[in-house]
């Protein structure tokens, strides 16, 4: 059995007050015991996080970090290593935002991926497509050639310490949320592609759908057989909202 997982994705949200005042929403909640429970919140305020949640259940993990595994002279990136040091455990690589106006191609997120691993971090790698490939029917080439990428250079063996995030671009921030068919035929579909290499490895990764996920929606996408969680934005900043979609998790 997976252990479900709800993750909150903070992007570029946030002030020292307005994380204090998440972190003490965050701190009240009654999560379930079944859920790992994480949140990501921006660089600047993980050690405000880790330090206020102790001695809570939640994990902490950074929106990205950088293609080399130590510390060195790479100015304004954060490697793996400092991560770590700080007190996360996992970190998110390849999100869309990041592909698309960061833009960050396979090359550079195998490296990610790799050097994050190296140290001991989980990565959450994000695939996903957006509306004109959907609509052109090119969704499952466009996240199996994501996926593939990664799997090609650092073999199937990668994702047993890894997560996988399936967001499609049309559905972040934008209250457009996939149908829990249209998420699960793609959970299953990068399910497929890893249990051709190695079904163990298939059969214990977990996949995260995001993309408008509210408690509203949750309950039903978390209730198709290959969506083991999500990846949460802007319902993430709203502690009691969160509360809510990661117990809609542990059903
Ligand atoms: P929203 O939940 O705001 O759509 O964002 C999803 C996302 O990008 C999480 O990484």
């Amino acid at each position: 059995m997976r252990r479900p997982m709800v993750a909150g994705n903070w992007k570029m949200h946030g002030t020292r007050a307005s994380v204090a005042e998440l972190i003490n929403g965050l701190s009240h909640l009654v999560l379930p015991s079944g859920v790992d429970v994480a949140v990501f919140p921006p660089c600047l305020h993980i050690n405000q996080v880790i330090d206020g949640l102790q001695g809570q259940s939640i994990s902490v993990g950074a929106q990205n970090s950088a293609v080399e595994s130590l510390q060195g002279a790479l100015t304004g990136e954060i490697a793996p290593s400092q991560l770590v040091d700080a007190g996360c455990s996992l970190v998110l690589v390849g999100h869309s935002e990041r592909r698309q106006i960061m833009g960050e191609r396979d090359e550079m997120l195998i490296r990610k991926f790799a050097a994050a691993q190296a140290c001991g971090l989980i990565p959450v790698l994000c695939v996903g497509e957006t509306l004109e490939q959907r609509e052109a029917g090119k969704t499952l080439e466009v996240v199996g050639r994501q996926l593939g990428s990664i799997i090609e250079e650092l073999g199937v063996g990668a994702f047993a310490k890894a997560i996988i995030a399936y967001e499609p671009v049309w559905a972040i921030g934008t209250g457009l949320t996939a149908s829990p068919q249209q998420a699960q035929d793609v959970h299953a579909a990068i399910r497929a592609q890893l249990a051709a290499e190695n079904s163990e490895v298939a059969q214990g990764v977990r996949l995260l759908y995001g993309g408008s996920v509210k408690a509203a929606n949750a309950v039903e996408l978390f209730g198709m057989p290959d969506i083991d969680g999500g990846l949460i934005g802007g319902a993430s900043l709203n502690a009691d909202e969160f509360g809510a979609i990661c117990r809609a998790a542990g059903n």
